[in-house]
């Protein structure tokens, strides 16, 4: 299951059921699949009621997820209204980066979990940034992991409460998936996210109004190297490395140990080859829409 094509084409929907890897909700035959637009269209539908099955803090305060979805602060570009300043300031420094660079961002979904520890050992002694699309179940369990990597500067991300298949959930259910999440990621870290990786890459019409809504963009990937099919180190090593090009975004899991420790090598053969390792936000300029899908960025 290695070499270039056969990768890439996973891109296109074959397996059936994965860890992260199926692609069950959007279209697109052998070979990448085509990003959104990469514009700054305006038109964000301000709701203004709460969608049924959001839910509320504990504490009685009215969750983000919520105000969002009631339309207080529904924003027309990817981001909710308390992005921090050293966020922005991060993303704004970087703007126009991977027009140049031959920029390349590691993913890792599904955490926080088994090594992810080692992996931001692994991250920092190698000075990579990466981003993480946490499951919130995950989050509550290990909050201070969660702190770790965004005081690492990794960008942080929602992968859905119970890593549900959110494209064919029902309405009710895929916002509670992604509100909580939100708002375990919030209270963890102090930060919200702006990106929403569907398990499965499993989106559809009604996912993509959602996630346009909540001012959220879609990532998919480019590159899986199937790390949680075999783990086996030396062929995610093999896989990414046959497979990957500049702007790619490359799919990984650190709940899997296997995986973790192909990264150094990983990161220094790439490296090597000139690559520049950004989150996805920086991937793509900052210039992300509410709802677009995006897998890669276009030379
Ligand atoms: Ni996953």
């Amino acid at each position: 299951m290695d070499g270039p094509g056969l990768v890439r084409r996973v891109v296109g929907g074959v397996l059936a059921v994965t860890v992260c890897g199926a692609l069950s909700g959007f279209s697109g035959g052998a070979g990448r699949v085509r990003p959104a637009q990469v514009t700054g269209r305006p038109a964000v539908p301000v709701v203004t009621k709460i969608v049924k099955g959001a839910t509320a803090p504990a504490d009685g305060r009215v969750s983000w997820g919520q105000r969002v979805l009631q339309g207080v602060g529904a924003p027309g570009v990817v981001g909710p209204a308390g992005v921090s300043p050293a966020r922005k300031a991060v993303v704004t420094r970087q703007r126009d980066l991977c027009a140049r660079a031959r920029c390349v961002a590691l993913t890792f979904d599904d955490g926080p979990m088994g090594s992810t520890g080692r992996l931001l050992e692994i991250l920092a002694e190698h000075r990579v940034r990466a981003t993480f699309f946490l499951v919130g179940q995950n989050v509550v369990k290990d909050p201070e992991m969660v702190r770790r990597e965004y005081a690492a500067g990794h960008e942080i991300a929602n992968h859905s409460y119970t890593h549900a298949d959110l494209g064919r959930a029902p309405e009710a259910k895929a916002v509670e998936e992604v509100t909580r999440t939100q708002d375990a990621i919030q209270q963890a870290s102090g930060m919200t996210p702006v990106l929403l990786r569907p398990p499965y890459g499993s989106t559809g019409k009604r996912l993509t109004a959602l996630a346009r809504r909540m001012g959220m963009a879609q990532v998919l990937w480019a590159v899986d190297p199937l790390d949680w099919e075999d783990r086996d180190t030396k062929a995610v090593e093999r896989r990414v490395m046959a497979s990957v090009r500049p702007g790619d975004v490359v799919l990984m899991h650190d709940i899997h140990a296997t995986t973790v420790a192909a990264v150094p090598r990983i990161i220094d053969r790439l490296a090597a080859k000139g690559y520049t390792f950004v989150t996805v936000t920086e991937l793509f300029g900052g210039k992300l829409t509410p709802g677009g899908k995006y897998v890669q960025r276009e030379p």
